[in-house]
């Protein structure tokens, strides 16, 4: 397990990837925007943004060590050159979630959801980081981020579908879908 990382994400006129759509899956929008710049590390973005979010790379919580073992076989790294398709999708989780043990919760995640099971069926086409920041104060819990080729699309789409209909997501009160795009890298 790598070191957390600190990831923020401003949005305004700057940045490698270019906001196609923002959605309101549930709860609150967040304002529109051109571009949005991913800084990875402590430095912070010094230009003006319309909305920054940050969240922190982490442990995993739910991961049993054989599905560890198959997600490392099988994901893909960022920045792949020809990932050109991004979303990023924060999320947060109601009170009834954060009450329940873990055991609790672990069981509606992937028992009964099928969460890692059905991310694996997309693996590698997108990859994938997961930031933590509910205990940043931050207005989300989770900033889900997730890179792929245009040839992946259709896939992302069936695989944010099928997580929607799952039992975990009964537990999500607010999320926002940005997908955004650029250029191949060379
Ligand atoms: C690319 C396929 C995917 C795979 C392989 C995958 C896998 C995982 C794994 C292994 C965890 C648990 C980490 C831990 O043990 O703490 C996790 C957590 C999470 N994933 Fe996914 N996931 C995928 C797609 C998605 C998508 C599309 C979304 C959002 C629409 C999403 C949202 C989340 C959230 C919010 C958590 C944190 C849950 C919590 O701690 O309550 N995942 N994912």
């Amino acid at each position: 397990m790598s070191a957390p990382l600190l990831v923020t994400f401003a949005a305004g006129q700057k940045g490698l990837w270019k906001i196609d759509n923002i959605d309101a899956v549930r709860g609150d929008i967040l304002p529109c925007a051109e571009r949005l710049a991913v800084t990875e590390g402590s430095l912070q973005p010094h230009f003006p943004a319309v909305w920054f979010l940050r969240g922190v790379s982490s442990n995993l919580r739910y991961t049993t060590e054989k599905e560890q073992t198959v997600l490392t076989a099988r994901q893909a790294g960022l920045h792949r050159p020809d990932a050109t398709r991004a979303a990023l999708i924060p999320i947060r989780k109601t009170a009834a979630w954060w009450d329940l043990a873990q055991d609790r919760r672990r069981a509606i995640f992937e028992e009964r959801s099928r969460h890692i099971a059905i991310g694996m069926d997309y693996l590698p086409g997108v990859a994938r980081r997961l930031h933590h920041c509910r205990d940043l104060a931050e207005p989300f819990d989770f900033l889900t981020w997730f890179e792929y080729a245009p040839a992946h699309a259709a896939a992302f789409e069936e695989m944010v579908r099928r997580l929607r209909e799952t039992e975990e997501w009964e537990y999500v009160d607010r999320e926002v879908d940005i997908r955004l795009s650029r250029e191949e890298l060379n």
